[in-house]
């Protein structure tokens, strides 16, 4: 039945150099392509003459480019009947239904039946020149055992399991394997601490865990099974903890866990993949907002998949037999899409990267591009910054003539890193694009695309909406704006097949934060700017959300875990601009009247508990004791006016007749802890 088948705003743009892609490419003549050479998948949309017509009927005639595409590219057991029934307003999305489709076939049997010796992953350890191979074939193989392995534990369709991995070849079979028996997984990055695992346990509902007995990363061990068992002791529902061995050391083994490699040698290495509606839960994925808890945010089966497929193969320009590096974890959306779904969909060759930018070296990542002859490398804006200040020499080392294209996500590019990523890292040969997307959109939706080879591109800016992709800026009032050169918050005024369903079990909490805001759009929490030419450029979150490092943290949930110190009255936390992370986090601490505290000792403590009971990344860089924090007359935390004090930017302070005492903003500003 299955087989075969078929930055910130001072970041203006007119400043820029202007490139065009063609004098990268040398390719400039090819304009006038034809559409169905360019995209095969749109090749019987009628009455399309060029890629600009293309992409303007993917927006005007979205229904039929989807449905093109989705044929092409999918393979389905049972077609659709249904292109798309949404309605924004009530946070409506659903795409392709009636069509029935198993995601674990359409990244690896299809590919099986045609190449099964083809390379699916390169798993770059973190011991350098480590690195191992597995074919389609092999991974394949791997994902039915432990399809079986959770099957014969009872685990069942529907049912969500968790996944505490760091980014290794049974972390991806694992979420493979999910979606072969129709489970959802919750994979979970392997820096959160077990109070945070605890929490996405909980909220998701899990009743199994997959995770290692140890992760190895820069050199440094990690006891993630450890964490997994201080978790457990706040996770009651928990059945069942599979633990796969990453290193030789055996680790205590209680009656509820299962030694993952031993019990798949047991398994039949053929599973039989469940028939999936398009609109079943694919995983759920958990990511801060600017309030609250983290929220589960939900994918569904064929819409994510085909729009990271489509997204992969025409914003990098990948073509059959490339090796893809993108060098995110598989803990973050980034690696879901882009090191898993959206390459495998493809047939590419991934890889896995489990190690840092500087271990043992600042050239780790160029030597794995001359070693595993990288085509497309896919990484984040901090890693570039932090490359640059060790110099070129780490770059010139090694040979990247296998490069065609470099992308950015996570964060704004400032120009210094984008002109150095493409002048050093690509010799200037090589297309920088600046990809932006969030958890909630599934995959890339503005970027320069270089398919289009005449495509100019400005550094820094993400520039031009992917196909189907329908931003608009809104005004203050909520209205939107139509001319260019202008600035506002960034909408969707379209759905598209990537993007998120719901917030597990809340989807009130969906509706309110993304479609309340502009009735009738999406809301993505992001301002942006668009040029006189049209192009976008993303200048930053318009909520309490911050961007360490590329990982997303609100400050609220900071601030949570600081008062509940005993000694803590009041705190507020916001970011700051960090010349490596990209933002770092400020916390501002009021004690509690009476309490006699070593400050250094206190902060020493603060520190540790973000730590524990988020991560290490979201721990305060800077913590200011403060008598007060400045209020407005009821009692509101002006986290306005301390963005702007700790920015050095007080002439942008603005109205401060609304605070409750403006002396409380001079006593703050006389201790200031940074010259940022
Ligand atoms: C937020 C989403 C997209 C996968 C990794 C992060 C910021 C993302 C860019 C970019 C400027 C960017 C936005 C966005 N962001 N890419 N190219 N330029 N900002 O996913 O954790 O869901 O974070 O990251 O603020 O809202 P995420």
């Amino acid at each position: 039945m299955w087989l075969p088948c078929g930055c910130t705003s001072k970041y203006v743009a007119s400043s820029f150099a202007r490139r065009t892609l063609a004098s990268y490419l040398h390719v400039s003549g090819r304009s006038r392509c034809n559409v169905a050479a360019f995209m095969p998948e749109a090749a019987g949309l009628e009455g399309v003459s060029g890629r600009a017509a293309l992409r303007e009927l993917s927006v005007s005639n979205s229904e039929s480019f989807w449905a093109a595409v989705a044929r092409h590219r999918l393979c389905w057991s049972t077609p659709f009947h249904t292109v798309q029934d949404c309605d924004l307003s009530r946070g409506k999305i659903k795409w392709f239904e009636g069509g029935k489709l198993n995601v674990s076939v359409n990244c690896l049997d299809r590919h099986v039946h045609t190449c099964p010796e083809r390379v699916a992953l390169i798993w770059e350890r973190d011991e350098r020149g480590s690195e191992m191979k597995y074919t389609y074939g092999e991974l394949l193989e791997m994902t039915c055992r432990l399809g079986n392995l959770l099957r014969r534990h009872g685990v069942k369709r529907g049912d969500c399991v968790t996944i505490y991995m760091p980014t290794c070849p049974l972390a991806v079979a694992s979420m493979l394997a999910c979606a072969r028996i129709g489970a959802a997984h919750n994979v979970v990055f392997a820096g959160f601490s077990a109070d945070a695992l605890a929490e996405r346990i909980r909220d998701a509902q899990s009743s199994t865990v997959i995770t290692v007995n140890q992760g190895v990363r820069g050199g440094k061990v990690t006891e993630l099974k450890k964490t997994v068992d201080t978790a457990m002791q706040s996770c009651p529902t928990v059945k069942q903890v599979f633990v796969a061995m990453r290193t030789d050391n055996p680790v205590t083994m209680t009656a509820r866990d299962i030694a993952m490699e031993e019990e798949m040698l047991k398994e039949d290495v053929v599973c039989e993949p469940a028939v999936m509606n398009s609109e079943d839960v694919l995983f759920l994925l958990y990511t801060s907002g600017s309030t609250g808890k983290p929220k589960g945010l939900v994918h569904t089966q064929a819409g994510y998949l085909l729009y990271a497929a489509l997204t992969h193969r025409y914003v990098f320009s990948y073509h059959d037999g490339d090796v893809f590096g993108c060098v995110a974890d598989i803990g973050w959306i980034t690696g879901h899409s882009y090191v898993v779904y959206g390459p495998l969909a493809n047939g590419a060759t991934t890889v896995l990267f489990e190690s840092t930018p500087i271990y043992p070296d600042p050239g780790r990542y160029w030597d794995m591009v001359e070693r595993l002859k990288i085509n497309q490398f896919y990484g984040a804006p901090t890693a570039i910054r932090l490359l640059l200040k060790y110099g070129d020499q780490w770059v010139n080392k090694y040979d990247r003539s296998t490069l065609k294209t470099l992308g950015s996500v996570g964060e704004p590019i400032n120009t210094e890193a984008w002109e150095w990523y493409h002048r050093v890292v690509g010799d200037g040969r090589c297309p920088v694009v600046d990809t932006w997307w969030q958890t909630e959109t599934g995959g890339i939706c503005i970027a320069p695309r270089p398919s289009d080879p005449d495509a100019e591109i400005v550094p820094g800016m993400a520039m031009r909406p992917f196909f189907g992709i329908n931003p608009v800026l809104m005004d203050t009032e909520g209205e939107v704006l139509t001319s260019n050169n202008t600035s506002g918050a960034l909408c969707m005024a379209q759905p598209w097949p990537g993007m998120a369903r719901t917030i597990h079990n809340n989807h009130q909490r969906f509706i309110d934060t993304y479609f309340q805001p502009y009735p009738g759009y999406f809301f993505t929490g992001d301002g942006a700017y668009r040029s006189e030419e049209g192009y976008y450029q993303i200048t930053g979150r318009l909520d309490d959300v911050i961007n360490v490092s590329g990982h997303r943290i609100g400050t609220a949930e900071i601030e949570d875990v600081v008062n509940q110190c005993p000694a803590v009255a009041e705190s507020a936390v916001v970011g700051y601009t960090h010349s490596i992370k990209g933002q770092g986090v400020y916390a501002f601490v009021v004690l509690k009247k009476g309490i006699d505290v070593q400050e250094a000792d206190l902060s020493r403590q603060l520190n540790g508990m973000v730590s524990e009971k988020i991560a290490k990344y979201a721990s305060p860089d800077f913590i200011q004791f403060a008598k007060r924090l400045p209020k407005t007359r009821s009692g509101k935390i002006m986290r306005r006016v301390l963005r702007k004090v700790v920015e050095s930017d007080l002439e942008g302070l603005g109205d401060l007749s609304t605070l409750d005492d403006p002396a409380a903003v001079q006593e703050i500003i006389q201790d200031i802890n940074i010259s940022a």
